[in-house]
């Protein structure tokens, strides 16, 4: 769990920006909820290499450097992250780290780095992903800390079948999220509905779990049309989520067991937003021992339900709606990851606080976009 700097500020970002989001992770109570790892994301570098091939911070938005910022985030209670690419440039074309992963991985460790997101832009010189994304995993383990290893590949080359392999804690299964419930494949990005479909066609749950996490990518809650990451998609999109859809994209990260990377403006985050972020019934089924990844167990039109099972045999449900009219939603015990033995079982809202029990039967009725979303105990 942790924040990241692209959906909220894109290339724009600052050391300011940084300081600031590492004291309202603080003040906003979101650090002491889990949200950790405070990473930045693409653009904090100089466009080139210095003439020892080494990343030099950009000089204009980083002026204190990197290692004062990382000092200055860990005197939070936080972990600090950063951002490089397996290619000559970045995604936003600077400075990258293809053929210089050791001395990088060096002063990564040097500047008190804890977390490495490694995308997949620029040339990659011929070389295939797993020897790329291999190459800094081997010079993040010989140097002197503890790094995460993120890597965003995109899930071009199933790195859910390698990621473990070369040393990731994550990869990403996926393209990026925009703030869009979906979008066409002509489009730029994913929107949430799509991310949801691709990560249970992909047929990759089984390769979820701790130590090896399935990356869906960060979240898009609280961010609209001006959040920085939206800029670089089409102006004339509608760029909201609408509340509901906001608590099914939480929900669904939640049910995946998928890394939870805030990615809003936490100067602007309102209640809705907040309440979303820190909802501490999703968060322990995000958090649950077992990490796994909750899949679906049947759909009839727009009426889908899913669900993982947790530690101590109980089980997290979501009744989803994926149609645009308010629809009453059904399932058993029988249908969803529980077992059937218990004569009744508790169900728990995550989202109302509302809880009963029942001999098998759960039902809700669900707004458009909107889930129902339970933990389920066997009594
Ligand atoms: C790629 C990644 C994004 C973000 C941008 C930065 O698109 O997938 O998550 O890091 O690059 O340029």
């Amino acid at each position: 769990m942790g924040w990241n700097s692209w959906n909220a500020f894109s290339c724009g970002v600052t050391e300011d920006d940084v300081r600031d989001a590492a004291d309202l992770l603080v003040d906003t109570g979101l650090r002491d909820i889990g949200y950790e790892y405070l990473v930045v994301d693409d653009c904090w570098m100089e466009a080139e290499l210095d003439e020892d091939g080494r990343l030099e911070p950009n000089s204009e938005d980083f002026p204190s450097g990197i290692e004062a910022l990382a000092d200055y985030v860990h005197e939070k209670g936080l972990k600090f992250g950063i951002y490089s690419s397996a290619g000559d440039v970045t995604c936003q074309g600077y400075a990258a780290s293809l053929g210089h992963e050791r001395a990088h991985a060096e002063q990564f460790a040097d500047w008190g780095v804890d977390y490495l997101k490694y995308d997949n832009c620029g040339d990659h010189r011929g070389r295939d992903a797993i020897s790329r994304y291999a190459a800094m995993g081997q010079a993040l383990v010989a140097v002197d800390r503890d790094i995460v290893y993120s890597v965003c590949e995109w899930g071009q080359n199933q790195p859910w079948q390698w990621g473990r392999n070369v040393g990731a804690h994550l990869w990403r299964t996926t393209g990026d999220i925009v703030v869009r419930w979906s979008t066409d494949s002509d489009e730029f990005g994913l929107g949430i509905v799509d991310i949801i479909d691709q990560m249970n066609d992909r047929d990759i749950a089984h390769q979820n779990g701790p130590g090896g996490w399935n990356d869906p990518d960060m979240l898009q809650v609280g961010n609209g049309p001006e959040s920085g990451q939206a800029q670089h998609e089409e102006a004339d999109v509608d760029r909201e989520l609408t509340e509901a859809e906001e608590r099914t994209h939480f929900s669904f990260w939640c049910l995946f067991s998928a890394p939870l990377m805030a990615g809003n403006d936490l100067a602007e985050m309102d209640d809705a937003t907040r309440e979303i972020l820190t909802n501490e019934a999703a968060i322990a089924i995000n958090q649950d021992p077992l990490g796994i990844q909750g899949t679906r167990d049947g759909a009839v039109e727009n009426k889908e339900v899913w669900s993982k099972r947790l530690a101590g045999d109980e089980c997290a449900l979501i009744l989803f709606n994926r149609g645009e009219h308010t629809a009453e939603i059904a399932t058993t015990v029988e249908t969803v990851d529980v077992p059937v033995d218990a004569e009744r079982y508790r169900v728990s809202d995550v989202w109302s606080d509302d809880e009963w029990t029942t001999s098998g039967s759960i039902t809700a009725t669900v707004g458009p976009h909107d889930v129902a979303m339970f933990r389920v105990s066997p009594e």
